[in-house]
């Protein structure tokens, strides 16, 4: 499994395991939750969750996941920006870590940005640091100009990952963000990297796996998984999926391939507004 190595120092596999729509229905917990632990088992310790997938649900389903074997783990969720003000941001990482049933969080991302300054929500972060309830924190969704104006800003520096929406049919962030993350050494998180299952049905990609005897998806994930710094977080929630997605960390993509993949899906030629799902 390749890794990543965030800007402290901590090295986490570069595959790890969305949850967005799941702990919807009580009737699906157990199987996401067998589908979150089969994709540890396989190497893919890194969940991302949020307070909003499921209104909670998602990270009660992870608390199931990962019973008994909390340490394997590195997790990750999110504050939602109407909760990011310097004492809502503690009390929403307090519901999750309840929710979750664990002491620390390991990765905590403020979903977007919303109208509390982000003064304010860096200022919890570090709070929640100190006193061990996170160990990292993070944004998503920030375009370049928001991750210049974070730098810039008190303990801003301190930011460890930006995660956003990066896929074969979403390229725009090749053109400044991802060289951005890359100078400043932090890793990008790319979300839906399956375009949320939609690039199965993409032609000129489906006849490039077949070519290689994979599939259209497993395709997609290895095309994220080339680039230096970026790591996946593919949601599935059938085991055989999960499955299917572990390999694709270990395809080899040939230069032909790739070129053929910039001429179905090409990469940017100037700035685009960062995309969000
Ligand atoms: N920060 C943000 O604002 C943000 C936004 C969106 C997503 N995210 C995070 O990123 C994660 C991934 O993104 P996503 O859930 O939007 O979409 P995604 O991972 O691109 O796609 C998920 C869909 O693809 C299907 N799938 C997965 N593996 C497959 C395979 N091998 N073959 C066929 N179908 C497969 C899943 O089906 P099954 O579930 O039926 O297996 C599901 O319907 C989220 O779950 C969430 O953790 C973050």
């Amino acid at each position: 499994m390749r890794t990543v190595t965030l800007p402290d120092g901590e090295t986490v596999p570069a595959m790890g395991l969305g949850t967005w729509h799941m702990g919807e229905r009580l009737g699906d917990h157990d199987r996401e939750a067998r589908a979150l632990s089969r994709g540890l088992d396989l190497g893919m310790t890194v969940i991302d969750t949020a307070e909003m997938y499921g209104r909670g649900g998602a990270e009660r389903v992870v608390s199931k996941a990962i019973e008994g074997r909390r340490d394997e783990v590195f997790i990750i969720s999110k504050v939602l920006p109407h909760n990011a003000s310097r004492h809502g941001t503690i009390e929403a990482c307090e519901k999750s870590l309840k929710r979750m049933g664990i002491e620390t969080i390991d990765l905590y991302l403020l979903h977007w940005q919303g109208r509390y300054s982000l003064t304010d929500t860096v200022a919890a972060f570090q709070e929640l640091k100190r006193t061990g309830k996170i160990r990292h924190w993070g944004v998503s969704n920030f375009d370049t100009d928001e991750m210049e104006a974070l730098s810039g800003s008190p303990d801003g520096n301190k930011c460890q990952t930006n995660q956003v929406l990066y896929n074969l049919s979403r390229r725009g962030v090749e053109w400044d963000l991802l060289p951005w993350c890359a100078s400043h050494m932090m890793p990008v998180m790319a979300y839906s990297p399956l375009e949320q299952g939609r690039l199965a049905s993409e032609e000129a990609l489906k006849t490039i796996a077949s070519a290689k005897g994979v599939t259209a998806l497993q395709l997609a994930l290895a095309w994220c998984l080339q680039r230096d710094g970026v790591m996946v977080i593919p949601k599935a929630s059938h085991l055989e999926h999960v499955e299917q997605n572990r390999v694709a960390g270990d395809i080899e993509l040939e230069v032909e391939e790739i070129r053929a993949l910039d001429c179905a899906f090409p990469p940017p030629t100037g700035k685009r507004s960062l995309e969000i799902l």
